[in-house]
């Protein structure tokens, strides 16, 4: 039997669980890969990930979905298995990155429109075929001086909802992701001013959804948490970071939402993981609260990974970590 938009959803978040964010682009993997002095090749990163997705005991336990880039989608295991199958007999979801990525919005000196929705519903239909249930689109959205314009804001929020609407016709369950960002040229800004700026665009977002006839049962929001630029120097507590997280939130997304999965978007792992256990503490919430951690759930592990063959138990090992640690926080249960 298909399972319904919901279903999807719904396991996307099951309790305990969260998504593993495997689809960095070829450029974003270089840069992982330069922090070890390895070179990135097809061969290279198949291997990290394969060694990712056969961590049998953090997939099946706390890993209820794993975005991929396209080149992932469509290889093999060093066996000849394909690594969507790996992902599916860990109980876990194939979803796929279809965005082409932040470019520069002309106009708008310092802002970016992200683009990818020309033949957009042909790519959903091939994915669909390849076995992917849910897929990612991330608009980012920079805080600077005099940024973010309502313009940008108005312009992702509308991309976002046209590839929602194209991902659910698709019997895909889209992650719709409008990212502030907490780093970049501009990262000097306090908690406040994050809160400010991620509740217009949140409103922004969700206007554009319902403008699009989008489903909101049949989504997942991913969102950053409200937390101060990298470089202020204003740093928030981790009690403020969760509450006025809460705060944004609640005044923003609808409670037909069923998850909202948060990005770590450079925050510590530690850190990422304490913010969602507050939060989730502080329940019980309207919607399902977990992580959708790309940079969060896998630095440790490339680390210890650092390229050897011989280190992949131990790369496993530093990941399952993470996923256990970032399960316990999205039931509220983690303590330091
Ligand atoms: P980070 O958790 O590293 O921010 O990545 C999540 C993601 O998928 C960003 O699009």
């Amino acid at each position: 039997m298909t399972e319904t938009l919901q279903d999807i959803a719904r396991r996307m978040v099951a309790r305990g669980k969260g998504i593993l964010a495997a689809d960095e682009s070829s450029g974003t993997i270089k840069k992982r890969f330069d922090t070890i002095g390895l070179a990135s090749t097809a061969d290279s990163r198949r291997d990290y990930r394969e060694m990712l997705f056969r961590a049998d005991t953090a997939m099946r336990e706390h890993i209820s979905g794993v975005i991929l880039y396209d080149e992932t989608i469509r290889q093999s295991a060093r066996d000849g298995t394909p690594l969507v199958e790996i992902i599916k007999a860990a109980g876990s979801i194939p979803g796929i990155k279809v965005d082409a990525g932040a470019k520069p919005l002309a106009g708008y000196p310092g802002e970016t429109i992200t683009e990818g929705l020309d033949g957009l519903r042909e790519r959903l239909a091939e994915y669909y075929a390849l076995g992917a249930r849910f897929a990612k689109w991330r608009g980012v959205i920079a805080i600077g001086e005099g940024k973010p314009t309502d313009y940008a804001i108005v312009a992702n929020a509308d991309a976002l909802a046209r590839y929602a609407a194209l991902c659910q016709e698709a019997g895909i369950v889209p992650i719709v992701e409008p990212e502030v960002l907490m780093d970049g040229e501009e990262a000097t800004h306090d908690i406040d001013r994050c809160a400010a700026v991620t509740r217009t665009t949140l409103h922004a977002v969700f206007a554009a959804l319902d403008a699009a006839r989008v489903d909101l049962t049949g989504i997942i929001l991913k969102p950053n948490m409200v937390i101060a630029g990298k470089d202020c120097p204003n740093q928030a507590s981790a009690a403020e970071v969760a509450e006025k997280t809460l705060v944004v939130l609640k005044q923003t997304v609808p409670t037909a939402v069923p998850g909202i999965a948060f990005l770590s978007g450079g925050q510590s792992d530690e850190a990422a993981t304490e913010h969602l256990s507050l939060m989730n503490a502080a329940g019980p919430l309207p919607w399902a609260l977990t992580f959708s951690y790309g940079r969060a759930l896998q630095a440790a592990a490339i680390k210890a990974w650092g390229g050897k063959p011989e280190n992949v138990a131990a790369g496993q090992r530093a990941f399952l970590h993470r996923a256990r640690m970032n399960g316990l926080a999205a039931g509220g249960a983690w303590t330091p």
